[in-house]
């Protein structure tokens, strides 16, 4: 069995890393030469923990490769898989598929022989049905099922995700394609997780479903906080006493700036048209969007409150400018609201982040750069965590303070409490939890 996969993104690098893994051999291409050059050279383009090692090692054994030949990668293929990006359509917020398309056309000119070919992309409900009729115009006489494999791993720790996951989601009704998807998800069968087999439009809708009831859960414990704050009740003791509720689970309700990334803001935006075009609007969601959308823009107007209603003339520290830690991803990150916000009001910002600042340095000009989390403080009037990394959670806060010229700490994260930043000199304070 091989594999093409088709774009060296996130979704793709990671998965065609781990299918190597697996013993499948895979050849992932991509039109970016540079980019393959860099792999080839054993290079990861982007910060996953884990992933350097494993691409260097199926590379060096044989089993991965890296190449800008599409056609090739394809020719050779019994599965193929399109992971190529469905950033936001600018104008209308529907999932630009234009980079599917293209690389549609693309293996309908190559395909030899039966070939499985994939969406492992986000991409909206009756997306395999369009690209079966483009697959089809282009290659009338070619032997193909379009199947479509939603990916659910997280950045910061995709590997274990893909290696370990909840279920694997394939949506196709051909036999001759479940068997071959069978067959290369059976290592993990192995380990007992469900594989599910449905439609297309099913497999699909569950991708934004899943991503849209996460989005709604963070939503939900952020608007729980700011009532918390109001009524003096602590957020995480009311995130545990209904997470042990079995029926609600625990995961994904820790109160923070709000949610970013790649994907839930852009998937429950196109989550929302997709319903709106079917005439089956999605209120809910629509509302989680907005929600969520003003947490981040309110979050300049928390950081002035705590600062005495004006941040003029001031210099603030932000701690942690990736949307979450162990990524290097900057894109929809609550720190870009803060800093443009903040910078705007005329403060000076002093940032720090542990992997971030080489994209952040180019989305945020005006911010200082600084060398660690001490540096950043300098200085400062206030200092703000707002990427809970880890080497942010047990700072020394004495050093800490004494170089800040005056001691507020604005915790985003909750990952340190009232208690032990007093103790420590801080005027303290955090989301959803009394002061
Ligand atoms: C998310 C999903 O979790 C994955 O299952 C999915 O495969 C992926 O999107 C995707 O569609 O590709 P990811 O964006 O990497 O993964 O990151 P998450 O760990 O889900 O975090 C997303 C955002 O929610 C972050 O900004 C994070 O800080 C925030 N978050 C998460 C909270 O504010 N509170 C929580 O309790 C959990």
């Amino acid at each position: 069995m091989q594999i093409a996969m088709i774009g060296t993104g996130y979704v793709g690098l990671v998965s065609g890393a781990c299918f190597s893994e697996f013993g499948t051999t895979v050849v992932c291409a991509d039109k970016d030469a540079s980019k393959i050059e860099r792999l080839q050279a054993g290079e990861v383009p982007i910060y996953e923990p884990g992933l350097e090692d494993l691409v260097t090692k199926n590379a060096a054994a044989g089993r991965l490769r890296f190449t800008t030949d599409v056609a090739s990668a394809v020719a050779e293929a019994d599965v193929v898989f399109i992971s190529v990006g469905t950033p936001s359509r600018r104008g209308d917020g529907h999932a630009d598929l234009s980079f599917v398309f293209a690389a549609a056309r693309e293996v309908a000119a190559a395909m030899q022989g039966f070939t499985v070919v994939v969406t492992k992309s986000t991409v909206p409900v009756g997306t395999g049905r369009e690209l079966e009729a483009v697959l089809r115009e282009s290659a009338p006489q070619a032997d193909f099922a379009v199947v479509s494999n939603p990916e659910f791993l997280r950045e910061g720790s995709a590997i274990n995700d893909f290696m370990r996951p909840d279920r694997v989601v394939i949506g196709t009704s051909d036999p001759r394609a479940q068997d071959i998807m069978r067959r290369l998800y059976r290592p993990l069968y192995l380990i007992e997780k469900p594989i599910l087999f449905t439609t297309r439009e099913t497999a699909e809708l569950t991708k934004y479903a899943a991503n849209a009831f996460l989005a709604m859960k963070i939503s939900f414990i952020n608007e729980m906080a700011d009532l918390c704050e109001q009524v003096g009740a602590n957020v995480q003791d009311v995130a545990q006493g209904i997470g042990l509720d079995g029926r609600i689970g625990r995961k994904f309700l820790h109160a923070g700036p709000g949610y970013g990334g790649s994907c839930f803001p852009k998937d429950t935006i196109a989550l929302v048209k997709t319903a709106q075009d079917a005439g089956s609007p999605l209120r809910l969601i629509e509302t989680v969007v907005a929600v969520n959308d003003d947490r981040k823009k309110g979050l300049s107007g928390r950081i002035v409150g705590h600062c005495g209603g004006s941040v003029e003339g001031k210099t603030i520290a932000v701690l942690g400018l990736t949307f979450k830690p162990n990524t290097d991803d900057m894109r929809e990150a609550p720190s870009l609201n803060i800093i443009s916000d903040l910078t705007a009001a005329g403060a000076t910002v002093r940032a720090y982040d542990p992997e971030g600042m080489p994209e952040a340095r180019k989305l945020l000009p005006q911010a200082v750069f600084c060398n660690d989390a001490y540096d950043a403080v300098t200085g400062c009037d206030a200092v703000v965590i707002v990427t809970e990394w880890n080497e942010f959670r047990n700072l020394d806060l004495k050093r800490l303070k004494s170089r800040m010229a005056s001691a507020i700490m604005i915790d985003f994260r909750n990952i340190y409490d009232g208690v032990t930043a007093s103790a420590a000199g801080f005027t303290y304070s955090s989301i959803g939890r009394p002061r």
